[in-house]
């Protein structure tokens, strides 16, 4: 069952120095690949990476996290802000069967189209797709018995950037184009050891409400 997956899916930070078999790797990808968006736009990059010295640059990164360094492979998931622009999100409308009119009508409607209401925004949404595919693909991946785990902490255009000089570096080495903004990296590999950590959450109760916030479910 899903839930089982979900329930058992933790971050992993230590991993066996052991290949992820390719067709499983394809998988991981295709998940994220496959994740919904919104009205299909698709406003992402993902880049496997699995040569050492691109991980170290990319743990360089993440504030040296170790894990970087250390996983089988990463997928640096990537915000690509020109997937709204005119062209590629048109062509994704286009796709979808709307007319010329219909695509002109979108591109004036700002909760439609974020380009309308600025940097911040497109980025802010771009985010927010890439997050669901980036689910995907860690639950695609437990499924497969691979462990992972979120990188957030590192340097971008969303959070901090600290040093521009390694930030170029890494956008050379990725053949990023000014509009890709990475958001994430996923590391992925074997768990080193088996551990039974209990999840740690806020109480459920906190979070979860019947019809109005305050109002708790009784089943
Ligand atoms: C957006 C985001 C960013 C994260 N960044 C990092 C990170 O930089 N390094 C890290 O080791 N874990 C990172 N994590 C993993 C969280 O610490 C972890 O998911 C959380 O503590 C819950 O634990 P669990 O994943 O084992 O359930 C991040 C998670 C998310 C969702």
């Amino acid at each position: 069952m899903l839930l089982d997956l979900i329930k058992e899916r933790k971050s992993v930070r230590e991993y066996q120095d052991k290949k992820i078999p390719n067709e499983d790797l394809k998988k991981i990808l295709q998940a994220g690949y496959l994740a919904p968006s919104w009205m299909n736009s698709q406003p992402w990059k993902f880049i496997l990476v699995e040569n050492q010295e691109t991980k170290d640059l990319l743990c360089e990164l993440s504030s040296n996290q170790p894990h970087v360094k250390n996983a089988s492979a990463l997928i640096v998931c990537i915000a690509d802000k020109n997937g709204w622009s005119k062209e590629e999100f048109g062509e994704v409308l286009k796709k979808r069967g709307m007319n010329e009119a219909g695509i002109e009508k979108i591109f004036s409607i700002p909760m439609f189209y974020p380009v309308l209401l600025g940097d911040n925004t497109v980025l802010m949404r771009s985010v927010e797709q890439v997050t669901y595919a980036i689910s995907y693909m860690m639950l695609e991946a437990k499924e497969l018995k691979v462990d992972s785990c979120i990188i957030g902490a590192l340097q971008n255009e969303a959070t901090v950037i600290k040093n521009e000089e390694l930030v170029k570096k890494v956008n050379e080495r990725l053949n990023l184009s000014k509009d890709d903004v990475i958001i994430t990296i996923i590391t992925l590999g074997y768990a080193k050891e088996e551990t039974k950590t209990e999840k740690q959450r806020k109480d459920y109760n906190k979070v979860v409400y019947y019809e109005k916030v305050g109002q708790n479910i009784s089943f």
